[in-house]
């Protein structure tokens, strides 16, 4: 596979999706060029300001682009009209209007099977987590490195509503297979670590029946197919607050999909806040990857949002090209895009607010531009 060409679907979408993935696109030029490695990538237009203009999410066609692909990059999705957010009329595919731009994150996400969300939650050096000035005496950085692993296809993001005369009933669904295949990825997840050897499963099984049977069938797949790893389990209360006292404890963390949608952006402020919280969305055949900010619309347009989520989820992808198409040169630009994120981190000088703060801040795009930058040199 020496002269694979990698076809690559970006979603810019809405709000700072754009901005922030023209500045992981600008780097993945960069890895084409240093690694000798050929990518095809066509842009489709998508997202509520799409919806908004024509009625529909994004060109005819395009999800059957995304089935095509090697692989999916997304920016972001949800985009507002005079403070408005914009869903989509009644009608298919749920019975009530969804958030416009639900085709392009939960609709890839179930048609395309990806049925685990990888979400790392880790602190690199010379980044501060968000809690108050005391803790970050006592922080170890290198504590904090743990991987969400959610559940993406069930629990309460069916779309399933039933309307009752005084209300709306949204089912939890939780089935064997889908429970399985997520609890294997994270235990295979664990093994390939090596650290902890360890899997803790996040839940609200003291209270939701179906819960009750994610942690049960967890336990099933861990006992009998994982020996050689600890099993822990924790109430999914109980985990936020854990997950900032202890980071420490955890290495792998499982759960249902809207457990594991809470605990990844919980997690985040240990790990210098969403600006640089990434999501793999994988499959067994096709995986999307998403830095996890959503599309910030009052930050919109104005060259000022964090791109490094959106870098390092490209970062991922090719983390992950690397892995499916044993291709070396991938594995070799993946682990260079890391250490000069890392390394633009540590010095401290060319970040976004969120970061050090409006005073010194740097414009997305110039940050875009540093990694790209110190990929050359360290490459
Ligand atoms: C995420 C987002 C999505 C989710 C929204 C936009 C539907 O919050 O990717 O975490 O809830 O999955
Ligand atoms: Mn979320």
């Amino acid at each position: 596979m020496s002269k694979q060409s990698y076809r690559i679907v970006a979603l810019p979408g809405d709000g700072i999706g754009p901005e922030v993935l023209a500045c992981a696109l600008r780097v993945l030029d960069a890895v084409r060029e240093l690694f000798a490695v050929d990518f095809e990538i066509e842009e489709i237009p998508c997202g509520g300001h799409y919806y908004a203009e024509h009625e529909i999410e994004w060109p005819e066609g395009s999800f059957e682009k995304c089935e095509a692909a090697h692989a999916i990059l997304l920016g972001a999705v949800g985009h507002e009209v005079d403070g408005r957010t914009v869903f989509t009329k009644p009608g298919k595919p749920y019975p009530e209007p969804q958030l416009a731009g639900f085709a392009q994150v939960i609709g890839n996400r179930k048609k395309l099977d990806l049925y685990a969300i990888v979400r790392p939650v880790k602190l690199y050096p010379g980044v501060k987590h968000k809690i108050h000035g005391e803790l970050v005496q006592v922080w170890n950085p290198e504590k904090v490195d743990y991987v969400v692993i959610r559940e993406n296809t069930e629990d309460a993001y069916t779309g399933e509503i039933e309307v009752i005369e005084d209300g709306r009933i949204t089912p939890i669904r939780i089935t064997r297979r889908a429970t399985e295949r997520v609890a294997r990825y994270a235990f295979n997840l664990a093994r390939r670590r090596n650290r902890q050897m360890k899997v803790t499963c996040v839940d609200k099984s003291n209270i939701i029946g179906a819960h009750r049977f994610f942690r049960d069938v967890f336990r099933q797949i861990g006992e009998s197919e994982f020996p050689e790893l600890t099993l822990d389990y924790a109430y999914v209360d109980a985990f936020c607050q854990w997950q900032i006292r202890s980071p420490e404890w955890f290495d792998v963390v499982v759960g249902p999909n809207l457990v594991g949608d809470i605990v990844s952006d919980n997690g985040a402020t240990t790990a210098g806040g969403l600006g640089l919280a990434v999501g793999g969305n994988i499959g067994d055949e096709h995986a999307m990857f998403e830095p996890i900010h959503g599309s910030a619309p009052k930050h919109a347009g104005k060259d000022k949002a964090n791109p490094m989520a959106a870098i390092l989820a490209m970062q991922m992808m090719l983390d992950w090209l690397a892995g499916r198409y044993a291709d070396d040169r991938l594995a070799s630009a993946a682990a260079k895009v890391e250490a000069a994120v890392s390394a633009v981190l540590e010095e401290g000088r060319t970040l976004t607010y969120d970061l050090i703060g409006e005073s010194k801040a740097a414009r997305c795009s110039e940050v875009g531009r540093a990694v790209e930058e110190k990929l050359r040199v360290i490459s």
